[in-house]
């Protein structure tokens, strides 16, 4: 259990907080360890009647640390990657998902959204998906659920581009419920997630079942990690990471694809 993800069960509202705010709540694998103990251990657990996820800082995450990609790229990642036992827990998830945004929801930060069944955006929300920008590929069954949601034309600009999508056209797009003040963000995703778990739980969790296809989405992010963990160790992500970390542009111009 990280430190950099707080857990609290009030009400039956289990809040789950990123909590890395000087790395703008970047993912580490710990932190993945903890979120998917947290969401496997939630489904099982009768006192929880709905999961809340929020950031702290000024945004709710910059996706996935880029310097874990890189050590990753170099053969130097971590034995067991827990971002897919934390994937594989938000597929087969039947707690209802509520997710409180604000600022960027960079990469996971986005792609997370699309297993979260309410999710409500602060004025100043991005969502923004640079997996191509970095060399990879999406993730999380984002490959097929973001079409599904938004159509190719917009599912292959927003991957290909990473331009960030404003919270006002996330909602037109169907990507989330509804944009409120930054400063109700909190207030108003607590009030939806009290008000979710008021309903019958045993309805609520056999509605969200057959409204996704666990074992499909399951199969896709597999396939997709597949393809992930080969990108990563590509030139072209090598290139990436490294830009990242001297903070300057990548060029690609020179670089092989493999
Ligand atoms: N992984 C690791 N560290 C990250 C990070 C990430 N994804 N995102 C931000 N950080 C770190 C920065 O390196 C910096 O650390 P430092 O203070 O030790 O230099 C700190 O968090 C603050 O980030 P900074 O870039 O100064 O903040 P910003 O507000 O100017 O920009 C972002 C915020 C999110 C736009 C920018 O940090 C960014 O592009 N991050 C990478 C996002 C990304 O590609 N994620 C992977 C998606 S698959």
């Amino acid at each position: 259990m990280t430190p950099e993800i707080h857990v609290d069960l009030t009400d039956g509202v289990l809040t789950i907080t990123l909590a890395r705010p000087d790395k703008k709540n970047a993912l580490t694998n710990e932190m993945y360890g903890t979120l998917a103990d947290t969401i496997e251990k939630a489904e099982h657990d009768g006192d929880v009647r709905v999961v809340l996820v929020q950031g702290d800082g000024d945004m709710f995450t910059a996706g996935n640390d880029v310097g874990e990609f890189a050590a990753i790229a170099v053969g130097k990642g971590p034995s067991e990657r827990h971002v897919h036992r934390f994937l594989h827990a938000l597929a087969k998830a039947t707690v209802p998902i509520v997710a409180a945004v604000h600022g960027k929801a960079v990469g996971m930060g986005t792609t997370m959204l699309l297993h979260c069944d309410y999710v409500l955006l602060a004025q100043d929300a991005q969502l923004i998906t640079p997996f191509v920008n970095l060399a990879l590929v999406p993730e999380a069954a984002s490959s097929y659920l973001l079409p599904l949601r938004i159509g190719h034309a917009r599912a292959f600009e927003m991957f290909a581009m990473g331009d960030p999508l404003d919270a006002q056209t996330a909602v037109a797009w169907g990507m989330a419920n509804k944009v409120c003040a930054n400063d109700q963000l909190r207030i108003e995703a607590r009030q939806m997630a009290e008000r979710i778990a008021a309903k019958p739980a045993g309805s609520l969790s056999a509605m969200k079942a057959l409204m996704r296809q666990a074992e499909m989405l399951v199969t896709q992010m597999d396939t997709e990690s597949a393809k992930f963990q080969e990108r990563l160790t590509s030139a072209e992500a090598r290139e990436a990471f490294a830009a990242f970390a001297e903070k300057r542009k990548p060029d690609f111009s020179k670089v092989s694809q493999h």
